[in-house]
């Protein structure tokens, strides 16, 4: 399967799907693609020999365009399968079809709590005593679709919103290449909209039970 990687940060979930990639007979990372010009995770896939393209959202005045050249690169490339890694961008409703569960983004809080921006503030404000990270399928609400896993850690009374970033971070490096393992091995499948998880993807996704 050849993955494409979209990206606008610092890349750190990208790095970890690349590691887990390189073990894998089943996925090939094959292009990373940045919204974002001075992205530091294009710097790292170039480093790795990755094919990595920079296509920078303010030079379309359209989302659908800049959407459209998106696509067009990730069909030049030959892509089947799409990984968000910290993308900061909202894709329109046809790109998200063209994708259609064949889409992964991570998202840094227990959905369906804390959708989209501030996470970890917002979180520490609500008072909630329990924070994570989902990797789910990628539908046109944002942080919408089908949960694929989560990972989940406590916040403790002295954590702020960075201390609870880092912890969380930390469990996005595991999880998300377990969640995009899934997929290349095919151990999991999408039904009506839900995920039929085999025995297998199970037993991958285990380590995350508390
Ligand atoms: C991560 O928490 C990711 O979920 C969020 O941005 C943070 C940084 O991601 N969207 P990365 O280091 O660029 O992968």
């Amino acid at each position: 399967m050849k993955i494409g990687i979209l990206i606008s940060g610092s890349g750190s979930n990208m790095i970890k799907l690349i590691e887990s990639c390189q073990n894998s007979k089943n996925a090939f990372i094959e292009i990373v693609i940045s919204n974002n010009p001075d992205a530091k995770g294009i710097e790292y896939a170039k480093l790795k020999n990755i094919k990595t393209k920079v296509i920078d959202h303010k030079e379309f005045s359209e989302r659908e365009d800049f959407d459209n050249k998106v696509h067009e690169v990730l069909l030049e490339n030959n892509v089947d399968f799409l990984c968000n890694a910290g993308f900061m961008r909202i894709h329109g409703e046809k790109f998200v079809e063209k994708w259609f569960n064949k889409h992964l983004n991570i998202h840094p809080s227990l959905l369906p709590s804390f959708k989209g921006l501030n996470t970890h503030e917002r979180a520490i404000k609500s008072g909630v005593k329990f924070a994570g990270c989902t990797v789910h399928l990628v539908r046109s609400g944002v942080d919408e679709g089908p949960i694929i896993g989560q990972a989940i850690t406590s916040i403790d009374i002295n954590d702020d919103k960075i201390s609870l970033a880092e912890k969380v971070l930390k469990l996005e490096h595991k999880l998300y290449p377990k969640c995009l393992k899934l997929f290349t091995d095919k151990l999991v499948k999408v039904k009506n909209n839900k995920i039929i998880f085999s025995d297998k993807a199970i037993e991958v996704l285990n380590d995350f039970k508390v």
